[in-house]
């Protein structure tokens, strides 16, 4: 595995850059756009409709609106942006800064740019952001590329806010099989170290998040359903989208019945709360 900043920062800039000449009008997003994306099998967002979805309810259960919010390693900042158009007041935060000049884009085709602000920097290293700076942390695809650099964790909970969320949504490494499929995947298109997928988030990154959290609550999804990543480009096709929904109810079915397979999910939503200091301790939650 590569630990170097720069080469990944770099790459990103490079994959971002076509963002970039895209006109202004197709950059902009609400939340009827974001869905209809979700929905749409050309879409990229097909493939994780299920884990965005859940992760879409997660943020909007509790009223974004005047909330201060920050998009951990926002990449392109579709969720920033989707959060500043619900009325938050939002942080977006990458390593590439081509990210955030396209992020701080899409926050002007949506009309949201005085509510959005942005920084280039390292996401390991949070010093620049005061304590109890933030209500809501969202951090998608994120977390498990700043691992590699130093434990995010800590400093996230310092950040927020008594009573603030962390909303997690990331990729589950505890299933063997599905690592090798992603090893085996990542070998043959040929994925390039600089992109950073070397370190997954596991339960042992859940355990920490205890460590931290009064309160954390863990979602996993897809088990048998992880078999879309070799679908990807080809979910227009009717019968792909048929097998995909019969292994995403055979997966509902089977966490259900056996809820020790939850742990060998493929991705995870995780939402992490700190409690208020009028809450009592009984109001600790768990789950896995
Ligand atoms: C897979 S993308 C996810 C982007 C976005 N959160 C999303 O869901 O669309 C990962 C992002 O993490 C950023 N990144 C990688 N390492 C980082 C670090 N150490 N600090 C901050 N951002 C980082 C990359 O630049 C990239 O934009």
């Amino acid at each position: 595995m590569i630990v170097d900043r720069q080469a990944e920062a770099a790459f990103y800039d490079r994959h971002y850059e076509q963002f970039l000449r895209l006109p202004e009008e197709s950059l902009r997003t609400n939340l009827a756009i974001f869905r209809a994306q979700l929905d749409d099998p050309r879409s990229p967002w097909y493939e994780r409709r299920r884990l965005y979805s859940k992760a879409l309810q997660r943020l909007l259960e509790q009223p974004v609106a005047g909330v201060e919010a920050l998009d951990y390693a926002c990449g392109p900042g579709d969720w920033g942006i989707l959060l500043a158009t619900q009325g938050a007041k939002v942080t977006l935060l990458d390593l590439s800064p081509v990210a955030i000049e396209l992020a701080l884009r899409k926050a002007r085709a949506s009309g949201v740019t005085d509510r959005v602000r942005a920084v280039v920097g390292e996401g390991s290293d949070l010093r620049c952001f005061p304590p109890a700076s933030f209500d809501l942390i969202f951090a998608c695809a994120a977390i498990h590329h700043v691992l590699k650099y130093g434990d995010p964790i800590p400093q996230l909970a310092r950040l927020l806010r008594p009573g603030g969320r962390l909303v997690i949504v990331e990729t589950l490494g505890d299933n063997p099989l599905l690592n090798l499929g992603r090893w085996l995947i990542a070998r043959w298109a040929g994925q390039p170290e600089d992109q950073g997928e070397g370190e997954i988030f596991r339960q042992r990154h859940i355990k920490q998040l205890r460590r931290h959290f009064e309160v954390v609550d863990v979602e996993p999804l897809n088990l048998l359903a992880m078999v879309k990543r070799l679908f990807r480009g080809r979910f227009h096709y009717r019968p792909v989208r048929r097998l995909l929904r019969w292994l995403e109810q055979t997966d509902e079915w089977l966490l259900r019945c056996i809820p020790g397979l939850r742990r060998y999910c493929g991705e995870v939503v995780v939402v992490a709360r700190r409690r208020l200091p009028a809450e009592p301790a009984g109001a600790c939650l768990h789950t896995t």
